[in-house]
């Protein structure tokens, strides 16, 4: 089994998203949601991007006990002093040094060449590694970097001290396969690769954030990056909650562990969308307010035979009190009859086939029928009280 390190950078990617902004007293209320969680390194922030990112940066430093916690920084010195200062009262600080190496974001962003952007990552590596235990080095862009340039930028990174080294799908631009292959080439054109660790960063936009992150994990990388609730940049990044949980449960296949207290997504969830403002959508993986419900007669008679027929995943598990039958026009006599009793009504055979028709008549109207509804429907049924 090999054990996969979490980056959680909800507070810093996350916050990246169109519309969000959290203040310092919510970033910390999340920071410690995510120790809770058992999160390996979270980044804070920005250090040098605003005072307040500054302060949040130090004091989330100064609190965490249990987890890495790291500033992004850009290659240059004024960046990586300022995120020192920020995290030196920190239990495990780390620094988060990137800069891009695609070509086109040499000519167009950074009117660099790569000569010259090897030079930055040596000096800005080198002097990272004099202030900082653990230092993680990016290559932005990196999917759309040529792979021998790429793995040049990472060797050079290793051999200046970067202890973790990521590949991000910046623009959410790769594939599985693709994303699985690079990070096999690396592993056979970077010397020094036995030397860091490799790690896994995905955004998506094309709607494979998560599936990449796994590719990734499939060719090598012991650490992942995402968010929670796959909020950030554009369309996001990679959820962190259906990586974990995926792991979990196909952990046949992956033959991987990580620390998660997977109990802890639920409410790490609620928190963070209680504070971005950010709704999660009822159908989404893990967290959504559907995840666990089951409408159709078919499914909610297997679930209340033998719930392993239609849930992977035991509600529990991530911290969800139980699953859902939600009553509505698929639902069968199996569901409709579990729930009378659950809510007190004892019906002979007759009763029920009687209150089921008028309940199916109703449904046909509601998208869902609640528990007033039911308990109407028998009133309404006068012989039935
Ligand atoms: O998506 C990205 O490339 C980033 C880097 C700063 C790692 O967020
Ligand atoms: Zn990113």
């Amino acid at each position: 089994m090999k054990h996969i390190q979490f980056m959680d950078t909800t507070l810093r990617d996350g916050e990246q998203s169109a519309g969000v902004n959290l203040n310092p007293q919510e970033k910390l209320q999340i920071a410690k949601q995510l120790e809770r969680l058992g999160i390996h390194v979270m980044e804070a922030g920005f250090a040098s991007a605003s005072l307040g990112d500054f302060q949040s940066v130090q004091e989330i430093g100064r609190v965490i006990q249990h987890a890495s916690v790291m500033s992004l920084a850009r290659a240059k010195e004024s960046d990586i002093r300022e995120a020192y200062e920020a995290l030196k009262g920190a239990v495990a600080p780390r620094l988060h040094i990137f800069i891009a190496t695609s070509d086109i974001h040499l000519k167009y962003k950074l009117r660099m060449s790569r000569l010259e952007v090897l030079a930055s990552i040596r000096e800005s590596v080198k002097l990272a590694k004099s202030l900082f235990p653990t230092v993680q080095f990016s290559a932005e862009d990196a999917t759309r970097t040529e792979h021998a340039f790429l793995a040049q930028a990472l060797e050079e990174a290793i051999r200046c001290g970067a202890d973790v080294v990521n590949i991000p799908d910046t623009v959410g631009y790769t594939n599985p396969q693709e994303y699985l292959s690079l990070f096999r080439y690396m592993q056979q054109h970077v010397p020094s690769y036995e030397k860091a660790i490799f790690s896994c960063h995905c955004h998506d936009d094309l709607g494979l954030a998560v599936a990449n992150s796994l590719a990734a994990i499939e060719g090598g990388a012991l650490q992942v990056e995402g968010t929670i609730n796959g909020i950030g940049e554009r369309a996001g990044n990679a959820a962190l909650e259906e990586i974990a949980v995926a792991l979990r449960i196909r952990e046949d296949h992956y033959k991987a562990q990580t620390n998660l207290v997977l109990k802890e997504i639920k409410a790490t969830s609620a928190l963070v969308s209680r504070l971005t403002g950010m709704v999660v959508p009822k159908n989404k993986a893990i967290v959504g307010a559907n995840a666990f419900a089951h409408e159709s007669g078919i499914h909610q008679d297997g679930v209340l035979k033998e719930a392993s027929t239609y849930e992977i995943i035991s509600p529990q598990l991530v911290g969800e009190e139980q699953n859902k039958l939600v009553l509505g026009k698929h639902s069968g006599r199996h569901a409709f009859t579990e729930r009378m009793k659950e809510i007190g009504y004892e019906l002979t055979e007759e009763e029920r086939d009687r209150a089921f028709r008028t309940f199916k008549q109703l449904a046909d109207r509601k998208k869902e029928v609640t528990e007033e509804d039911l308990h109407a429907l028998i009133l309404g049924e006068t012989s039935l009280v």
